[in-house]
């Protein structure tokens, strides 16, 4: 059936899932001790002043006070749920320990303008969260998060046990923790996937290669350990995935990853695990036995600054928004202008490149822009804005007539998302999530343009510029109602509660009873 290699495999395989033997018996342990002792949910309750029957949610998002757009998805669900049912208390397992409650409220607050109620949102602080960190693995560090994201996952349960657990921050190995030690239905919330198939099958292509090759076995030896610790790690990842009873995420691209890693089969490996210890904890669904995939929730962009914008008039200004790091491609925006301008000479369109430079590099990048304008000859109308405030960001945004976004497979573009509240007719690359998220036909009439080369730019540009000011007046007013709805809280909300959590909490709390 196997071949002599996979053989091997499969052995190395089974030793390696044994050495998980220590962490399973310090979670019987605490399955043992758990069934002995208290949840920590009357004792929460009561310290609220809320009655004992309130249910209980749990967001795991160690880094909750960062700030970024993860933490911003994590608030608009608290507060949504605050607002709409009255019955739920929310629990955040938080690492931050230097900030109080007082404290997260308030920045969550001036950086969100999102108003939370203390009185039924409880903090667990985490003291393990260095156990997650970056610099505490600097070898094998997707393993060494993982076993420290359930460790810390055991240190937030053993304080208090939620109803429903939901990780927001794509820490999918706290499943099989929550599940062993208190059998608590999960959630996932996923920005973006630790492992993908890709990567996968970039690790499992070297591998041939280097076995054709009959390179030294050194490196055949160091290549197949690889490959075994990026298959082992996939094959428990899609199985701890599969335990959540739903899965959000925050962009297609996003989802089409995680649903190709919820069907991810690996027979081997399952044979392995059939012998394996580890079974035990990762008691999801193999890939034949799942049919559910993610559901997209886009996360909501606050477009209030821009979407007041009055639509005309428009200069002829072809404004990008982008930081000048290398992948968002400004060179190509360069070419275009060139092709622009070699197809049409007397077009008035002046091209605004506007964005942060973070270090000496992007700001020896703005010059190597620079230096090919000249060499294109369309230095004259090009103006490079370094830096700008959000001001000036906004002042840009609304004189502009034509967006542009010219990076390739972006994941999702929150800059397009800005252009289009703004009225701005957006032209960006036909790939990722502003081909598929963002620029899409609403009301059956597009809200943009997609191009490859520059010369498809160029004529993408030209088109927008040239349109009938009646026709312009039409699609800036398109693109600004879909992307302010689209990406709006109350779309946020809706997408949020057809993930159908609230029943899998109701089933949360009947088996608590
Ligand atoms: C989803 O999360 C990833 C990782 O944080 C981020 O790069 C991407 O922009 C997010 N997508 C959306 C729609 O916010
Ligand atoms: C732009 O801002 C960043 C950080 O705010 C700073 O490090 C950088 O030096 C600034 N660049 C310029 C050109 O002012
Ligand atoms: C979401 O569900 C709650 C009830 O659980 C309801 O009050 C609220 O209106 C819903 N929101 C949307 C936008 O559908």
């Amino acid at each position: 059936m196997f071949s002599f290699g996979q053989l091997l495999l499969g052995l190395g395989t089974s030793i390696l899932l044994s050495l998980a033997l220590p962490w399973i018996l310090v979670f019987l342990y605490t399955v043992w001790a758990r069934q002995q002792g208290v949840n920590g949910r009357e004792k929460l309750l009561a310290e609220l002043g809320q009655p004992p029957d309130r249910r209980v949610v749990g967001y795991f998002h160690p880094y909750c006070n960062a700030g970024g757009g993860g933490e911003r998805v994590l608030w608009t669900a608290i507060v949504r749920s605050q607002r709409n049912e009255p019955n739920v208390v929310s629990v955040v397992y938080s690492g931050d320990i230097d900030a109080s409650k007082e404290e997260i409220i308030a920045k969550v607050k001036l950086r969100f303008d999102i108003v939370l109620d203390p009185s039924s949102l409880h903090f667990v602080f985490l003291e393990k969260r260095w156990l997650v960190e970056d610099a505490t693995w600097p070898a094998f560090t997707l393993l060494g998060q993982s076993i420290g994201s359930m460790i810390l996952t055991w240190e937030a349960i053993t304080n208090v046990v939620p109803h429903l657990f939901i990780d927001t921050m794509g820490y999918a190995f706290s499943f099989p923790v929550v599940s062993l030690i208190a059998s608590v239905p999960t959630g996932a919330y996923v920005h973006y996937p630790t492992i993908s198939t890709q990567m996968l099958k970039r690790v499992t292509n070297r591998q041939s290669g280097v076995t054709n090759r009959n390179f030294i076995s050194q490196s055949i030896v160091l290549t197949y350990g690889k490959l075994l610790y990026y298959r082992i790690f996939m094959f428990y990842y899609s199985r701890a995935l599969r335990m959540a009873s739903f899965k959000m995420a925050n962009s297609s691209w996003t989802k089409n990853h995680v649903d190709a890693i919820l069907v991810h089969r690996d027979p081997l490996l399952e044979f392995a695990n059939t012998f394996s210890l580890a079974r035990f904890l990762f008691a999801g669904p193999p890939a034949s036995a799942h049919k559910q995939s993610a559901q997209i929730v886009y996360p909501s962009c606050d477009t209030r600054a821009m979407s007041s914008f009055p639509l005309t008039p428009r200069e002829p200004v072809v404004l990008s928004v982008a930081q000048f790091r290398p992948e968002k491609n400004h060179a190509a925006q360069l070419q275009a202008l060139a092709a622009l301008l070699k197809q049409h000479p007397s077009t008035p369109a002046k091209f605004v490149l506007l964005g942060g430079a973070r270090n000496d590099d992007d700001l020896q990048r703005v010059d190597t822009l620079r230096l090919l304008a000249r060499n294109l000859g369309v230095e004259d109308h090009v103006e490079f804005v370094v830096n700008a405030s959000y001001a000036e960001v906004l002042e840009w945004l609304a004189k502009s007539s034509v967006g542009l976004s010219t990076m390739v497979d972006e994941h999702f573009g929150i800059n397009v998302v800005e252009l289009m509240a703004a009225g701005v007719i957006p032209v960006s690359h036909a790939s990722g999530g502003p081909l598929h998220d963002i620029i899409v036909s609403f009301e059956g009439k597009p809200t943009g343009y997609h191009a490859r080369t520059p010369e498809e730019f160029a004529d993408a540009i030209h088109i927008a510029l040239t349109l009938p000011e009646d026709e312009a007046q039409e699609m800036r007013q398109r693109a600004r109602t879909w992307a302010v709805q689209a990406f709006s809280e109350d779309e946020f909300e809706r997408t949020w509660n057809t993930s159908g959590w609230r029943d899998v909490l109701e089933e949360g709390y009947t088996q608590s009873q």
